[in-house]
């Protein structure tokens, strides 16, 4: 079945501008100052910032889970606009994916019922290829002998496993996650960037994560730096580290 949005051949996702200021009685905090940022079909991208610097806002703006204040959104073409919420919910079941820092499985569903509901809420195929696809997504994401197990069975690192399989089995537009290896031990959150890379590559999936770990930011090729609330061209001094060397001519 097709995408709720069109096709544009331009980025995915297109902003321009955007603002976002949340009000809290009388006073206001300016999460987002005039944010441009593109983002094109099968890029894996971090959004790395300090602890306030606006992460979880975008993110959430991308998602179509908040509204910016100002500015506009473009995702696959499309403008997103803030007031027509009952457009908002079959773009953000069918077209994007999220994956949350506390995994957010369903507890009383198996590995499998987990990923077949977001096809269903995504009304995408009927029963038997959604459970097809389901199991397809779980094999891809190593969890073949997990199936039937429900999620207070797996560990940290199953248990998003299993998220990103669920984010990813409705073949949504862009992949939005959220700090997703802050609840995991070192070599698990590398292994879950070692997935997003692997799934980029494989299913030219468009990935954004954020994060404030330096520890998994050398797979990602793209870093997206945010600072108060500002897209930064500085590179920080990893990806500064990571940048390729300059090499003189013999
Ligand atoms: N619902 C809200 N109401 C009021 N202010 C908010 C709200 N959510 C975020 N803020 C403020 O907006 C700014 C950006 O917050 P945000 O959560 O986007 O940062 P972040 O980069 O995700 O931080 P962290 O790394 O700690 O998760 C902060 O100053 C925060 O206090
Ligand atoms: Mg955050």
């Amino acid at each position: 079945m097709v995408s709720t949005l069109p096709t544009s051949g331009g980025p995915i996702v297109r902003l321009r501008s955007v603002t976002k200021v949340y009000k809290l009685g009388r006073s206001e905090v300016t999460a987002l100052h005039g944010v441009d940022l593109d983002i094109d079909e099968g890029e894996l991208g971090a959004l790395v910032g300090p602890s306030g610097s606006g992460k979880t806002t975008l993110l959430n703006i991308l998602g179509c889970l908040d509204v910016a204040s100002g500015g506009t959104y473009e995702l696959g073409g499309q403008p997103i606009v803030a007031q027509d919420s009952d457009l908002l919910a079959p773009i953000r079941s069918r077209d994007i994916g999220f994956v949350f820092q506390s995994f957010n499985l369903i507890p009383v569903l198996d590995v499998t019922e987990n990923v077949e509901l977001s096809l269903t809420c995504a009304g995408k195929h009927g029963p038997a290829e959604r459970r097809r696809r389901a199991e397809e997504m779980i094999d891809s994401v190593g969890l073949a002998s997990l199936r039937r197990h429900r999620p207070d069975e797996l560990s940290g690192g199953q248990r998003q496993r299993v998220a990103i399989a669920r984010a990813l089995a409705t073949e949504p537009r862009i992949v939005l996650a959220d700090e997703p290896t802050a609840s995991l031990d070192t070599e698990t959150a590398l292994e879950i960037i070692e997935l997003f890379v692997t799934l980029n590559r494989q299913r030219r999936a468009t990935i954004l994560f954020s994060t404030h770990d330096p520890r998994v930011l050398t797979h990602v090729r793209r870093l997206i730096h945010l600072k108060d609330g500002q897209l930064t061209d500085e590179p920080s001094p990893l990806a500064a580290a990571m940048a390729p060397q300059k090499t003189t001519a013999p």
